[in-house]
């Protein structure tokens, strides 16, 4: 297990925490691996009957590890991200998460495959994968213009204009903001805790048939995004733009036809 996750059982609430600080929470191949088995084993255990997600008061996580994909970009269903992805994609019991200061790349993407979500104020979201010379993942593509429409989810997905916890409430994305982070990681446990009281198979059933529509079809469209999204780590837009993040320099495009 990574030391980069903390878990916590309480009766049958998981809490399933990221926590690197000194990098934002930015998510290793490790910390990916770990969090899917985790999922995977509460999935098969009847004993948990919900799972908390959460980075913190301070930071939900800054999204995949900028210097892994550049150094060793994930490739395939194989790869510990595509492991995660998928754990989250069928689980099959409810998902809380409580999310605070930043929410970048896969930490906006995760949260619509979560079944309730609280934000902080502080919460400032972002899937910039354009900007990184990527492309939309874990359904987004799909999600986002159907939730949104598609002139916003151009700005959110193709400018990467960044939006905050109260937007991300406002657009359905989540439940409720909150006034800071400790409040947001309350309000989520209070409503985890709800289902401690309420009949697992019920739950169960009543979370399969709201994720049943249109479930195949997003499961490709998963697929087809992570194979581009492959392709393009391994493109020189992005490597341009992954090495001018590590050197902290504003990346050029300006070669590129
Ligand atoms: N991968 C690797 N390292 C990351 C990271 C990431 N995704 N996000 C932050 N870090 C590191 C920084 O390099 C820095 O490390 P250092 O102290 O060793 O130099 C540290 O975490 C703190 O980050 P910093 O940028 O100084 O914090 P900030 O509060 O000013 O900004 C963010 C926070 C999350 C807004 C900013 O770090 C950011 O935009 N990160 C990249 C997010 C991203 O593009 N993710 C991938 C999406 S697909």
């Amino acid at each position: 297990m990574s030391e980069h996750l903390h878990i916590e059982r309480d009766r049958g609430l998981l809490t399933l925490r990221m926590q690197r600080p000194d990098k934002k929470n930015a998510l290793t191949r490790a910390m990916y691996a770990g969090m899917a088995d985790v999922l995977d084993e509460a999935d098969q255990d009847s004993s948990v009957r919900v799972v908390l997600l959460t980075g913190g008061e301070d930071c939900f996580t800054s999204g995949n590890d900028l210097a892994d994909f550049l150094q060793a970009p994930p490739s395939g269903l194989n790869s510990e991200v595509f492991h995660f992805m998928r754990a989250l994609f069928d689980f099959s019991k409810p998902v809380v998460a409580a999310v605070a200061g930043p929410a970048v790349g896969i930490g906006t993407t995760l949260l619509l495959h979560c079944d309730l979500v609280y934000v902080s104020r502080s919460a400032q979201l972002r899937m910039p994968f354009v900007n990184l010379g990527l492309c939309p993942e874990y359904g987004s593509s799909l999600i986002l213009p159907r939730l949104l429409g598609h002139a916003r989810a151009a700005e959110l997905l193709l400018l990467g204009e960044s939006f905050s916890g109260a937007q991300a409430a406002e657009w359905g994305i989540a439940n409720q903001v909150l006034d800071d982070g400790a409040a947001t990681l309350a309000m989520a446990r209070e409503m985890a805790e709800r289902f401690l009281e309420l009949p697992p198979s019920a739950v169960l059933d009543s979370k399969r048939l709201m994720r049943a529509p249109g479930r195949e079809e997003l499961r490709k469209v998963i697929e087809e995004e992570g194979a581009l999204f492959g392709q393009r780590l391994r493109s020189p837009e992005a490597i341009e733009a992954l090495s001018a993040f590590m050197q902290r320099r504003k990346p050029d495009f300006s070669r590129f036809g």
